[in-house]
């Protein structure tokens, strides 16, 4: 498998498949790779040619040191898991903090027509900032034809959607379903570092975000909300910071609902420590 460490290497080989008309996916990811990032590059690798796998744990988007800091990072296993899905049609891409930032290691500012303001904006400071400088950055470098990011992060989906848009960036973003464990629970990065009963707990999160979508064919948005909000007020283990049904298009929060509209439910949950998200499509 090929792996690159900095831009120039990456670019000479690109730039030898771009002049054979080769099509080119990208992943962008922080590695600690699992099943949910490996459906993505499946999507890319029936659509293109080839896919760049982009893996760079990307300290702007941060808004907590210590989460960074802890963030795994697990370039060999990666590969290995990588090079289970092919050993010929995946490319790597490993850079530096240094070859990504140069000397400065900050975020731009931007904005995504009130995007940014809603859900994970409003709890992590800056988060949308360091997300769209580095996506922006990535595109710049791989030159890809399309893109591939998760529902899990749906917010961060749109986001990348509208900063393509607004920048006449000349990639097409495609989203791509939650991938779960067996239990429902949404496969993350972050699920390796909950502690045994937090683990076993966890897949409440998806039961009530389901029973929920149940709930909303029949009651308001509000009184949804506050059912929820009373499951895991009710909760031993699992606390709720947010549990929000929004349009899907402007991901604000829906105060009355209308038929001409979809729904999502997102919601925020600390496990011990963890701070998990998930969402579901309610219409
Ligand atoms: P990361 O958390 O590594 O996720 C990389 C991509 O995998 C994202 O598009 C995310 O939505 C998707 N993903 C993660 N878990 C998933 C699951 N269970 N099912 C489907 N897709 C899943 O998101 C980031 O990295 C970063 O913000 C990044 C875009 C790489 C910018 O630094």
């Amino acid at each position: 498998m090929n792996i690159y460490y900095n831009e120039k290497d990456l670019n000479s080989y690109l730039e030898h498949l771009k002049v054979n008309n080769k099509t080119i996916g990208f992943v962008p990811t922080m590695g600690a790779l699992h099943l949910g990032h490996a459906s993505l590059i499946e999507k890319g690798l029936q659509q293109n040619d080839i896919v760049v796998v982009s893996i760079f744990v990307n300290p702007t988007q941060f808004d907590n040191q210590e989460d960074l800091v802890k963030y795994p990072r697990t370039l060999e296993k990666d590969t290995k898991l990588l090079s289970r899905i092919s050993k010929t049609k995946i490319t790597v891409y490993a850079p530096t903090v240094e070859d990504i930032y140069g000397e400065h290691v900050q975020s731009t500012s931007f904005s995504y027509d009130g995007l940014e303001h809603e859900m994970e904006g409003r709890f992590r400071d800056g988060h949308f900032d360091g997300v769209g400088t580095i996506v922006k950055r990535l595109f710049e470098i791989v030159q890809p034809d399309k893109a591939y990011f998760g529902e899990k992060d749906f917010q961060q989906l749109m986001i990348v959607k509208k900063l393509v848009e607004k920048h006449h960036l000349p990639v097409q973003v495609v989203g791509c379903k939650i991938h779960r464990e067996k239990d429902g629970l949404a496969m993350s990065s972050r699920n390796m570092r909950l502690k045994a009963e937090y683990r076993k707990a966890a897949p409440f999160i998806y039961k009530t975000l389901n029973a929920a979508k149940e709930k909303f064919g029949v009651s308001s948005a509000n009184k949804v909300t506050k059912w929820v909000e009373n499951q895991f007020a009710n909760h031993e283990l699992l606390e709720l910071e947010y549990f929000i049904i929004a349009n899907v298009d402007t991901l604000k929060t829906v105060k009355r609902k209308s038929n001409n509209n979809t729904y999502r439910a997102f919601i925020a949950v600390y496990a011990d420590d963890i701070r998990l998200i998930d969402n579901i499509a309610l219409n």
